[in-house]
């Protein structure tokens, strides 16, 4: 058989299994928190002052944490990328009838996605801080722009992906949000915070993904694995522009920015990979294919070879400036 159609199998095997995972890993809508709950409403009388409020402690963050909470507001905002790509992926079929679990998973998973880009956004807009007109520019250009994750419609490659991106943004938003705390920004930091939450389980969910096909099909989930990792895992906003700007060009800069702030570093690449290899047992593999366990014991290796890397890599420390943040920030 051929390892598309195994794919499939496996897809559908598990398939009943998902309305599971959904009650487990996601929040009922009724229940789970809305942007509005955070910002000011604009409904009540005393809008105006908290409006002035949060322009005020906007004043005591400085530029290159704009720059990061920016570029995360837009690799949020480029959800609708997210979602159709993986509403292509094999398996995961939405015109299957409505009852096809991982369609539906992938809805809920973007509704719930859907309100992290809103409420930062609004938050951008409210704080005074950033050019917003560049802020939408970018938006547009990366939504068109698309992206090439290198996972192709492979369920196995898109499910390590999103094991390892939701971890990624959890750490992210979750530094993110102790930066505002020590700043005494604390409605900002509660919304990176509760974000942060979000991306734990998305996580937890994926990683769980991986964890039964392992169970199913473990000689084909570790080779998708390794693949993915010999690869390297791309950022989703990784064609990031400016506007005037190529493709990608803004996303080595904001980067430079996010490792200097220590939001997200080069360690913390290895540092998921290692709870990765952890959770999904990859070192306990046995009864593998010759390439099996080739892809095992790659992985195995990785996390000590990506350290030696990381410790020599050397980061710009000149000052990037971005058009998003131009006129307010003060460098
Ligand atoms: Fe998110
Ligand atoms: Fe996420």
């Amino acid at each position: 058989m051929s390892i598309k159609n195994v794919r499939l199998e496996v897809m559908q095997a598990i398939e009943p299994q998902v309305k599971g995972f959904m009650e487990e890993f996601l929040i009922p809508t009724e229940n789970i928190w809305q942007p509005t709950d955070f910002l000011p409403d604009s409904q009540s009388e005393s809008f105006f002052d908290e409006v002035v409020q949060i322009r005020e402690e906007a004043k005591e963050l400085g530029y290159d944490f704009w720059v990061t909470l920016v570029a995360d507001t837009i690799t949020e905002e480029a959800l609708p990328t997210y979602e159709s790509w993986l509403m292509d992926v094999e398996g995961i079929d939405q015109h299957n009838g409505k009852e096809n679990g991982w369609s539906k998973w992938v809805r809920a998973w973007t509704a719930e996605e859907n309100r992290h880009g809103d409420v930062l956004n609004k938050y951008l807009y409210l704080s005074g801080r950033v050019n917003m007109r560049e802020v939408e520019i970018t938006t547009q250009h990366l939504i068109s722009d698309g992206f090439d994750i290198g996972t192709d419609r492979d369920p196995y490659k898109n499910f390590v992906y999103t094991s390892f991106q939701e971890l990624a943004t959890n750490i992210s938003h979750k530094r993110v949000g102790k930066m505002a705390k020590q700043k005494s920004n604390g409605l900002l930091a509660k919304m990176c915070t509760i974000i942060a939450g979000d991306e734990m389980r998305h996580h937890l969910a994926y990683r769980e993904f991986v964890k039964t096909i392992m169970g199913q099909d473990p000689d084909g989930m570790v080779q998708a694995f390794a693949d993915m990792m010999k690869r390297k895992i791309v950022m989703p906003a990784h064609f990031l522009r400016e506007s005037g700007g190529s493709i990608g060009a803004a996303f080595e800069h904001f980067s430079n920015c996010a490792q200097k702030l220590g939001v997200y570093t080069a360690q913390d690449y290895v540092d998921i990979l290692k709870k990765l290899n952890g959770y999904w047992e990859i070192g306990n593999l046995s009864s593998l294919s010759e390439q099996g366990e080739k892809a095992r014991d790659y992985l195995m290796k990785l996390p000590e070879r990506l350290e030696r890397i990381a410790e020599r890599m050397k980061f710009p420390q000149t000052q990037q400036t971005f058009k998003w943040v131009e006129a307010n920030g003060s460098l």
